[in-house]
């Protein structure tokens, strides 16, 4: 179990009606009830709050220091000038996530500038409260990258570790519903495990599909709507988005993960760059 303090700086008490058409029409309440749902999928345990006070967003982050694993802070317009605010997060070396409602860099001059960008692990900007989805989900990926060492243990071999990422990217991310993994035999690509819905696609010729595009195109495939990808070789009517990541030994593609989710527009960079990972981490076990 990780815990997680979400902060949110003066002002945002107001979103809703605070002009909606710069932060959105959501409640601060609503934001977080999206926040807990998506942040429940990964078993973090939140604490949420709010101050328009410095010294009280300060006096949190410090009172929480020893629980938390991690701070996802949007800090309003403190974001520009408080020093203050941005001691507090260096102090207690937790990881930060930066977020935004709206992307700072492209309004007024004052908002282009964060105190805080340089400390914070990472910063989300302009994706309205999907930001701080993403936030949770950066830090699921941290999460998963301190299990890598356990996944890929040296003595495994390529089988095993096969199934075993498999399984653990289907346990760690519930929004992906189908998990899988094809081995390229001759011209086709052959499922070599999965997680999920039975499939009917066990081989796809090389360049069918999204799967078989990846690898013709040696590259990583995201596909927000796979409905709207007349590539896509419809397995379950339920699924809504794919991400195709190839298998390189060398410059050899022996294989790629399939992910499907039954959410539509599931998958973005930080899925690929996880997956890449992986998939670079597998080469390691390839029998030669
Ligand atoms: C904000 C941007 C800040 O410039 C502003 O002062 C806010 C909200 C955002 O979420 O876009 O209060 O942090």
């Amino acid at each position: 179990m990780k815990n997680f303090i979400v902060v949110h700086g003066p002002n945002l008490n107001l979103l809703g009606e605070r002009e909606p058409e710069v932060y959105g029409s959501l409640s601060l309440t609503d934001i977080n009830t999206e926040i807990k749902k998506y942040a429940d999928g990964f078993n973090f345990e939140l604490k949420f709050f709010q101050s328009n006070s410095e010294g009280a967003l300060i006096d949190f982050i410090h009172e929480q220091r020893k629980w938390a694993h991690g701070i996802i802070i949007n800090p309003g317009a403190y974001t520009h000038y408080s020093y203050a605010l941005r001691d507090a997060i260096s102090s207690v070396s937790l990881p930060a996530v930066e977020v935004h409602l709206s992307d700072i860099t492209k309004r007024e001059e004052f908002r282009k500038h964060s105190v805080i960008e340089d400390i914070c692990s990472w910063r989300i900007l302009g994706l309205g409260f999907k930001g701080y989805l993403r936030a949770i989900q950066y830090f699921a990926t941290q999460n998963y990258r301190q299990n890598f060492d356990i996944i890929f243990d040296e003595n495994k071999n390529w089988d095993q570790v096969l199934k075993d990422v498999v399984s653990a990217l289907k346990k760690q991310f519930p929004s992906y519903s189908w998990a899988g993994i094809y081995l390229v035999e001759g011209e086709e690509l052959v499922i070599h495990n999965y997680i999920g819905k039975p499939t009917p696609h066990e081989r796809i010729p090389i360049g069918q599909g999204i799967c078989g595009a990846a690898v013709a195109e040696r590259e990583s495939i995201i596909i927000e709507d796979v409905n709207a990808d007349p590539r896509y070789l419809a397995c379950s009517i339920e699924t809504k988005s794919e991400i195709v990541v190839p298998i390189y030994v060398g410059e050899k593609i022996v294989g790629e993960i399939d992910i499907d989710s039954d959410r539509p527009d599931n998958f973005n960079i930080i899925d690929k760059t996880l997956l890449e990972e992986c998939a670079h981490k597998l080469s390691g076990f390839y029998p030669s």
